[in-house]
């Protein structure tokens, strides 16, 4: 057969070809072993040497040729199977499910206990963004440029400058302010993002921030707002203590310990034999955080509290793994 056939032929078969099964036996007919195409390859070497050249780039021309048209095809064969597929099988996400499909999860569950508790108490629910301005996260909370918090090695920084994944909930405050005259009397849930890793830090965990700003918020205010919170939270009377310490953002500061809720200070390996454990961190906010959201400190004042969502949610279902929130293996999640 001529080369011009071949090229002819394989056009025809290629075009007639209706499924891949069909597509790969045309194949075969022209680039298998035995093919029309290859037997005119091996051809070559029994042209007189003058029209060697010449019948060499034709064949390897129709080659290509042959190749091209049948790779087209598959394209074109693989497309229209999948648009069948697609229109043959479907199902209806509208229809309603019976009986229970799944369960919330324990940070959910948390998130919303928490939620909850401080919407009874008056707090409105602000949220902000999870990638958030360096500027919020650290500048305006007070924290000076040196802060080791600020270093890679404990945040994620994006690649646009100026934006970072936010470490805490604090940025929340910040956004809160700017866009509200007080009084004020937030909490704001969500995710934060560390460089951390081990048993008991997850680099994504979640938080909760409050912040209370008006013209008579003290620390007495303070330590009832959280007391009434965690004893709601833990539905029982907990001894609740307030531990003088440092942030940036609030001046005085203290963290807040409850009694251990494993051993009811017996001691334990999850209080580490002390009988008390650290929930949040709280204090007044720092004037500095008021002024540079443009609140008159000589009128406002307020407080603010953070705390580990993950942290709370262990000790009240009484889990020892952090890493199990987020293997979501169905033999945990089912337990809630
Ligand atoms: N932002 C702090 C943290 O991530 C938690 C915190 C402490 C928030 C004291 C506050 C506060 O609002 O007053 O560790």
């Amino acid at each position: 057969m001529n080369l011009e056939d071949i090229r002819e032929e394989a056009l025809k078969d290629v075009n007639s070809a209706n499924s891949l099964q069909e597509l790969q036996n045309v194949r075969s007919k022209y680039l298998g072993k035995k093919g029309l195409v290859s037997s005119a390859l091996k051809r070559i070497k029994d042209i007189p040497p003058e029209e060697r050249k010449e019948f060499g780039r034709k064949v390897n021309e129709l080659k290509e040729f042959v190749e091209d048209i049948i790779q087209k095809k598959e394209e074109e064969l693989k497309r229209r199977e999948l648009e069948e597929k697609l229109s043959k099988e479907w199902m209806d996400l509208t229809v309603p499910v019976r009986g229970t499909a799944g369960s919330l999860h324990p940070i959910t569950i948390t998130l919303k206990r928490i939620v909850n508790i401080f919407r009874g108490m008056g707090f409105s629910v602000e949220e902000g963004p999870e990638v958030e301005l360096e500027e919020y996260n650290f500048d305006k909370l007070n924290i000076p440029p040196d802060h080791p918090a600020r270093d890679m090695q404990d945040t994620f920084y994006v690649n646009k400058p100026g934006y970072l994944l936010r470490t805490h909930t604090s940025p929340v405050q910040i956004r809160t302010m700017l866009k509200q005259k007080p009084p004020i009397q937030m909490i704001a849930p969500g995710k934060v993002y560390r460089r951390d890793d081990d048993p008991t830090h997850s680099p994504m965990f979640h938080q909760v921030e409050g912040l209370v700003v008006n013209e008579q918020a003290n620390f007495k205010h303070m330590k009832y707002v959280i007391q009434e919170f965690l004893r709601e939270f833990f539905q029982t009377d907990l001894p609740v203590r307030f531990r003088t310490s440092y942030f940036p953002f609030t001046e005085p500061s203290a963290e807040v310990d409850i009694g251990c809720v494993i051993c009811h200070q017996e001691g334990c390996r999850v209080c580490k034999d002390t009988g008390w454990l650290e929930v949040m961190g709280c204090g007044m906010v720092h004037p500095n955080v008021l002024e540079a959201c443009g609140i008159d400190t000589d009128l406002y004042q307020g407080f603010a509290f953070g705390m580990g969502v993950e942290r709370l949610a262990m000790l009240l279902f009484g889990i020892d793994n952090i890493k199990l929130f987020y293997e979501n293996d169905v033999r945990f999640l089912r337990q809630f």
